[in-house]
């Protein structure tokens, strides 16, 4: 199974959303190998840091991912792909290639429009691939808790994106932050992890459970457009939409 972790906006958390779940897939046992799109190199360094068990892969060149990938499947259970800010080729390798895809957002309406173009490119690759592969899932990250006002606009924008969402957010946490440069993942980090440890186990949960109904119910599910879960995302956001 090929997992990518994509979106052309930066900063958005797909580094961190994709090492946690090369973490999780670790941690159950699971032969793992990641690929390192983004030539910024901060999943690597994370993992190497790390010292996990993990085949790790640093390519940015669109045509070497795509080979890289399909050489690295068979003997992997999971492979997983961090993409690059602005790289629009490899992008498009990723969404070609993957059976299940992750579009890490923050809820800025800035934010949520320029994902738009990701989302876009993810539509036109399954034209290309007959219609309704790779599945995908939006991921609301950096949510903060404080801003009542956002929520309304943002659940419109994230509507409009028409892309079904995790019912998991990511909250700012300091923790989560302080992960890379640690070298680990937010459940090893102790007490003072444990609120980003509880969501972020939360939301791997829920994505792997996502990622096999959706590969497994092959093309019934993909070609639904999900209405996004409004009341539970605004509640965990803060607000009452
Ligand atoms: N839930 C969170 N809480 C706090 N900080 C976070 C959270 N998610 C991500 N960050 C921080 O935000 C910054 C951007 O996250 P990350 O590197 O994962 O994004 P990215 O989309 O991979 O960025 P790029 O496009 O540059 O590759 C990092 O400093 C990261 O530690
Ligand atoms: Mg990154």
């Amino acid at each position: 199974m090929i997992l990518a972790v994509v979106n052309q906006k930066g900063g958005v958390g797909k580094t961190t959303l994709a090492v946690h779940l090369a973490a999780w897939h670790l941690d159950r046992g699971r032969r793992v190998a990641f690929i390192d799109a983004d030539g910024q190199s901060s999943s690597s360094r994370w993992i190497r840091g790390a010292r996990w068990n993990v085949t790790l892969h640093a390519e940015t060149a669109a045509d070497s991912i795509l080979e890289l990938a399909a050489a690295l499947e068979p003997a992997h259970d999971v492979v997983i792909a961090d993409g690059p800010a602005s790289l629009a080729e490899s992008t498009r390798a990723l969404l070609l290639i993957a059976d299940y895809v992750l579009i890490p957002c923050g809820v800025t309406v800035p934010e949520l429009e320029s994902t738009a173009e990701t989302v876009r490119m993810l539509v036109n690759a399954r034209r290309v691939r007959g219609g309704s592969k790779p599945p995908a899932h939006l991921v609301l990250t950096r949510v903060r808790s404080d801003r009542f006002l956002l929520t309304r606009d943002a659940l419109q924008a994230i509507h409009s994106l028409g892309l079904p969402v995790c019912e998991t957010v990511l909250r700012l946490r300091e923790a989560t932050a302080d992960a890379a440069g640690q070298r680990t993942a937010v459940w090893k980090m102790g007490p003072r992890g444990k609120r980003a440890a509880d969501e972020t186990l939360e939301l791997l949960q829920e994505i792997d459970a996502h990622a096999r109904t959706t590969i497994d119910d092959g093309n019934a599910q993909l070609t639904a457009i999900a209405v996004p879960p409004r009341r539970r995302i605004a509640a965990a956001i803060g607000g009452r939409s």
